[in-house]
């Protein structure tokens, strides 16, 4: 009697241990290209709304692209979450992201569910930010400069060194301003601006944040970057203000993927659909990071800015997120105007 309770026991112990093992094995690993807060906000409410474990790595959307690329022979990361959709197209046409079609998909807007039927169901769209620039009053002020208002403005001989942009390669948000200029003004005219750009350069950055976190400690006059961002660091009180280019302006379609191959699937796919729901999309909101939610349920406060009066072109996604068209121009900015001296 006394060794079948001791069995049973040992048996119950076993069980336990096990259970906490398979619940310990429960995790997912989530690469994220929007901003490190929102990141880890994500993090935490996920954990917290399902028990699995995330482990969350930032980097900038083209370096992300680029793990999946030299990760795709043994994957690493689970899901891609966040970043323009250019770089995701280009991922899901080389297929480094898998075919998922989330039952979230069917409550978002119309232009998120679009941008996944052009993947192929291998990306969704979870929010619009519209780019521009932004600018220290501060410093137009202590150096006298004018107020840009239109990308021509920004080749102004006297804005030497006084503008900051990130790398296309590293950053989506700046891919996303080389695909813009090369639609608003065409390859010709757009590469010739954007040497012209070069020299007032003072630095291209790492990621798409860098420059407006630059123009809002007063290290730079002008940041190219996306408007909501701007928008962002003026709620939190610096001197900054958001400018909509004249001539017109792109925007990103930012994304969600799948990995191919990924490792923790069935977290993956749960990651990825809770990306696109209420809970997630509702941390911008609180951290005032005003992009356009892909999820109607999510309602922007009156203090976001109104997209509505700005001149968009219709960014074709197709053709700046194909694999050659990409992978071309991005070759082409480091030949022919990164590498020109300033
Ligand atoms: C910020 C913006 C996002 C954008 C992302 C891209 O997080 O709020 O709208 O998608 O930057 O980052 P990257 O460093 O790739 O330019």
């Amino acid at each position: 009697m006394l060794k079948t309770t001791t069995l049973c026991a040992v048996s119950l112990l076993a069980l336990a241990a096990g259970l906490t093992q398979a619940r310990a094995q429960e995790t997912v690993t989530v690469y994220c290209s929007i901003l490190e807060e929102q990141c880890r906000d994500g993090a935490a409410l996920f954990e917290k709304a399902t028990g699995v474990k995330v482990q969350m790595i930032r980097r900038s959307t083209g370096e992300t692209y680029a793990q999946i690329k030299a990760e795709s022979a043994n994957p690493k990361g689970d899901v891609w979450w966040g970043g323009p959709g250019d770089a995701h197209l280009q991922a899901a046409e080389e297929g480094l992201t898998a075919e998922y079609k989330s039952p979230a998909l069917a409550g978002l807007r119309d232009w998120a569910t679009r941008h996944a039927e052009q993947s192929k169901f291998r990306t969704a769209g979870t929010y619009l930010g519209v780019l521009g620039f932004g600018v220290s009053e501060a410093v137009l002020k202590q150096r006298n400069l004018p107020e840009p208002k239109c990308w021509a403005d920004l080749l102004d001989p006297k804005f030497k060194d006084e503008i900051q942009i990130a790398d296309p390669a590293s950053s989506g948000t700046a891919y996303t301003a080389l695909a813009t200029i090369v639609q608003l003004m065409g390859e010709d005219k757009g590469y010739a601006y954007l040497k012209g750009l070069h020299k007032n350069i003072s630095q291209y950055t790492k990621s798409g944040i860098a420059p407006i976190k630059a123009i809002s400690i007063g290290e730079s006059a002008v940041g190219i970057g996306f408007l909501h961002d701007i928008v962002t660091q003026k709620l939190a009180g610096a001197p900054v203000k958001a400018i909509a280019p004249c001539e017109g302006t792109g925007y990103e379609t930012g994304s969600v993927s799948l990995i191919k191959g990924a490792r923790n699937e069935a977290n993956g796919k749960k990651f990825y659909d809770w990306t696109l729901g209420v809970e997630a999309q509702t941390i911008n909101m609180r951290l005032k990071i005003f992009s356009i939610p892909s999820n109607p349920k999510v309602v922007a406060p009156p203090e976001a800015p109104d997209f509505a009066a700005v001149k968009l072109i219709d960014y074709d996604t197709g053709k700046y997120g194909s694999s050659t068209e990409r992978t071309r121009l991005l070759r082409k900015f480091e030949a022919e105007v990164k590498s020109l001296p300033r």
